[in-house]
């Protein structure tokens, strides 16, 4: 399987699928995953042209497996391909003192157990906006950056006040990753707008809510906590209750899947698909559980995916009857704080 023209796009000078693959399910939480599984799945997910993936330092062995998987890549195809490889970590620290040293040694361990010179690009968390430490961390890691130890410089869950705080120190950014779905469409508020005018990317989680946006969950009753067998799952399901609760989300399914029927696809690829296709939205993060599920046949079909009018206006009469969520919980990752 290889993947059209239409599935990359640019990061700065870095080629990207639009479809990372994300790591978070490898942390615990999601099944039991095996390392060994996990690594020949990674050749699998490559090989179909989903060459990027989204990682964090904390997601338990994430960075491990990309320096074992990077390992066994050059030892079989030559280490001179490795730059067919993108792999986009995060540090998410505690809150605290921000000097050189304590930032620089952060990105020494994600370069080391990732195996890179350089790490691809670095997305920067941050838990707490009255500590204005972060943008000593962020001057820290643009100077690493100078230095040759990250390509590119990057955050996660910033509400787009901070983005403007940011953009006025003058420190270049290339992305921002926030939760963007259907049903969670905070960006669209004020976010992406911002992102067009600045030049900076988003690059969105929770588009699939965990695989509850799938026809495995249409025309369920409401789910329990036992039921929620994921992490991820029980995220989400948190987070439609907030949004408008499961009788509206099925009518949304309903109306999903007919509109992925019209087109002979799935449920999943209109929710990724309606996604891709708003401003400033350079990549999906789709969570990989690696070696125990996988949607790569079904995920390829996005990229020959258009959807149209017809198709809009069939969602907007469900999705105006739902909560405003940047009215209850605030700008993307106000959740987190
Ligand atoms: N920056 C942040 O704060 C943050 C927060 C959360 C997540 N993330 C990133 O985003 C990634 C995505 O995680 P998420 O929790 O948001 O999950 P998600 O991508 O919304 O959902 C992933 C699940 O969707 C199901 N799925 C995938 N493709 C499908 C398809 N074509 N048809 C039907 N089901 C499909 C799979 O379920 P099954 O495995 O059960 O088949 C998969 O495990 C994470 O790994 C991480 O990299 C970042």
């Amino acid at each position: 399987m290889t993947l059209p023209e239409t599935s990359r796009v640019r990061l700065g000078d870095l080629s990207m699928c639009r479809i990372l693959n994300g790591m978070w399910q490898v942390s615990g939480g999601h099944g039991q995953i095996d390392p060994a599984r996990a690594v020949a799945a990674m050749f699998s997910y490559h090989d179909a042209g989903f060459t990027t993936w989204d990682l964090a330092d904390h997601y338990g062995p994430a960075e491990d497996f990309i320096g074992t998987f990077r390992r066994e890549f050059a030892a079989r195809r030559g280490a001179e391909r490795l730059g067919d490889i993108q792999a986009f970590t995060k540090w998410v620290p505690h809150l605290g003192a921000m000097p050189r040293p304590i930032v620089e040694a952060a990105i020494d361990v994600s370069r080391r157990r990732m195996g890179v010179e350089r790490l691809d690009l670095l997305q920067f968390h941050w838990w707490d906006y009255h500590d204005r430490r972060y943008l000593d961390a962020l001057k820290h890691l643009a100077d690493l950056r100078e230095a040759g130890k990250i390509r590119h410089l990057a955050l996660t869950n910033f509400d787009t006040e901070r983005l403007g705080v940011i953009a006025d120190t003058g420190i270049r950014i290339v992305s921002n990753q926030v939760q963007y779905s259907l049903v969670d469409r905070r960006p669209a508020a004020g976010m992406a707008a911002f992102c067009e005018a600045h030049g900076v990317a988003l690059l969105t989680y929770g588009t699939l809510l965990g695989g509850l946006l799938s026809e495995a969950w249409l025309g369920r009753r409401e789910p329990g906590h036992a039921d929620l067998v994921t992490m991820s799952q029980q995220k989400y399901k948190q987070m439609i209750d907030t949004w408008g609760g499961w009788t509206l989300f099925q009518e949304l399914l309903a109306a999903l899947k007919r509109i992925a029927d019209k087109h002979g696809t799935s449920i999943a690829n209109i929710g990724t698909r309606a996604i891709l296709d708003r401003p400033a939205v350079a990549g999906v993060v789709i969570g990989a559980r690696l070696g125990l599920s996988e949607h790569l046949a079904d995920t390829a079909r996005v990229f020959d995916l258009a959807l149209d009018g017809e198709d809009r206006a069939a969602l907007d009469p469900i999705l105006a009857r739902a909560r405003d969520l940047m009215a209850v919980i605030g700008d993307c990752g106000d959740e987190y704080r």
